[in-house]
């Protein structure tokens, strides 16, 4: 048996309900707060997130799914999709026609990582990016819309926290401070963070490894050296969250993973998921329009773990299976033919109507309509019909009746209140 590739899952029937659920409300929450959805493509040229991500990032250096293509160069399979839309906003020109635009995208993302619970080679995210707007309302309303979301979705178990990782003009004097201070644990550095660290102390803060943990234990943070514009800027960020009424907490040793972010960055992160907890990511990328080579435009944005967000909810609520509105139990030729064109009259009617095609007992078929979840089913019988009339019976009241074979669909249709 041909079975799936480490890391890559089917999403089954019983579960995408759950997904169009809460891409229905996404969908919903993000377009009455102005948003617009964009689709992009999934293979991009891997410079694209080089430039972006950063080329001394996990994902650039160890988890791309990059491969020649032939004239178009070294390709790749998207990451994630902040750099897309960004690659899309400069090269469709979208700001020549209003620089402020707030797009969303749903999609599957690739990243060659170690598959465990909570994290895949293909998972999915929900994101949200926001251009031309510089204020510090503009980071609270998005924190605020993502938990909307999320309480919409009564996901309680979720801690939201933010920090500022400054911008180009405070960034210096950190890194000189992290640099020394770095200088003298060396040692306890991984061979990556040793050969990352003049280019990009910062990612060293990222590390996962338990020695570089160790290491950046009693680092300087970032958010102590920040310049007057980013204070400024960040307190405005949480004084409207604290208007909002959004709880959240300060982590001074949040950096995230991605070499794009400056000033707010923020995770929501969750206890239900074991090691992997975070469940939403996001932050400003001011700069990174321009190191395109795009106009001059602030940015901000985060994108939801899709495939985690699902896993807390199943965890909430178990799996329900979409009840059938109508099962026709027909035993005979003519009934089989009389109920399959009721079938294709109600389904086109937004009616679920189904039926047992073979030759099964009428005692197979009626646990088959219960196993479906069947609101009514109609039992129909060569001999009852030659009479004119088949029988409805009402799942639920265990009532039966007989009512008239020629128009069975709108006979039931008229029973069947939305
Ligand atoms: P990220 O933190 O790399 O940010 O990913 C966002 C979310 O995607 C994570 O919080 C997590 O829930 C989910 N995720 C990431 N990797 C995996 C994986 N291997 N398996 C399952 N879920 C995963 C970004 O991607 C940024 N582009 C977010 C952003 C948008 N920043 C500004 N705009």
């Amino acid at each position: 048996m041909i079975q799936l590739i480490k890391g890559f899952k089917d999403i089954l029937p019983e579960e995408i309900t759950l997904w169009q659920q809460v891409e229905t409300l996404a969908r919903t929450i993000f377009e009455d707060f102005g948003y617009r959805e964009i689709r992009l493509p999934i293979l991009e040229k891997a410079e694209l997130f080089a430039r972006s991500i950063g080329d001394t990032t996990d994902i650039v250096e160890k988890e791309m799914y990059a491969f020649e293509d032939g004239k178009r160069g070294l390709v790749t399979l998207r990451p994630e999709a902040t750099a897309s839309v960004v690659r899309s906003y400069i090269q469709q020109r979208l700001y020549a026609n209003d620089p402020i635009q707030k797009l969303y995208t749903i999609g599957p993302m690739f990243r060659k990582e170690r598959p465990q619970k909570g994290r895949y080679r293909q998972f999915y995210q929900i994101d949200a990016e926001v251009f031309g707007i510089e204020s510090p309302l503009m980071d609270a309303q998005m924190i605020f819309m993502l938990m909307t979301l999320f309480s919409r979705l009564n996901v309680s178990d979720i801690t939201v926290l933010i920090n500022s990782l400054g911008c180009p003009a405070c960034r210096p004097r950190f890194k000189e401070s992290l640099l020394s201070m770095l200088g003298s644990k060396k040692e306890l550095l991984c061979e990556n963070c040793n050969r990352r660290l003049s280019k990009n102390p910062l990612r060293v803060l990222d590390c996962k490894v338990p020695s570089c943990r160790d290491a950046v234990k009693d680092a300087p943070s970032i958010s102590d050296f920040l310049c007057n514009g980013c204070e400024s800027h960040f307190s405005e960020v949480k004084k409207t969250l604290k208007h909002l009424g959004v709880k959240y907490e300060i982590d001074k040793s949040l950096v995230r993973g991605l070499d794009y972010y400056t000033r707010t960055i923020f995770e929501i992160q969750t206890t239900a998921l074991g090691a992997q907890n975070a469940v939403a990511g996001g932050g400003r990328y001011d700069g990174l329009v321009e190191a395109l080579d795009g106009p001059s435009q602030p940015a901000i944005g985060f994108a939801i773990g899709f495939d985690r967000l699902c896993e807390i909810l199943s965890q909430n609520s178990p799996i329900s299976v979409k009840p059938v509105d109508v099962f026709f139990i027909a035993t005979g030729d003519e009934s089989k033919k009389v109920s399959f064109e009721s079938i294709c009259k109600l389904n086109v009617q937004g009616i679920t109507a189904d039926m047992d095609y073979g030759d099964r007992s009428l005692k197979s078929l009626m646990k088959r309509a219960d196993k479906l979840n069947a609101s009514f089913v109609v039992i129909a019988d060569d001999e009852a019909l030659k009479s004119g009339n088949v029988t409805l019976r009402n799942m639920n009241t265990k009532d039966q009746i007989s009512i008239p074979a020629a128009g069975i669909a709108e006979n039931i249709k008229s029973r069947i209140i939305r």
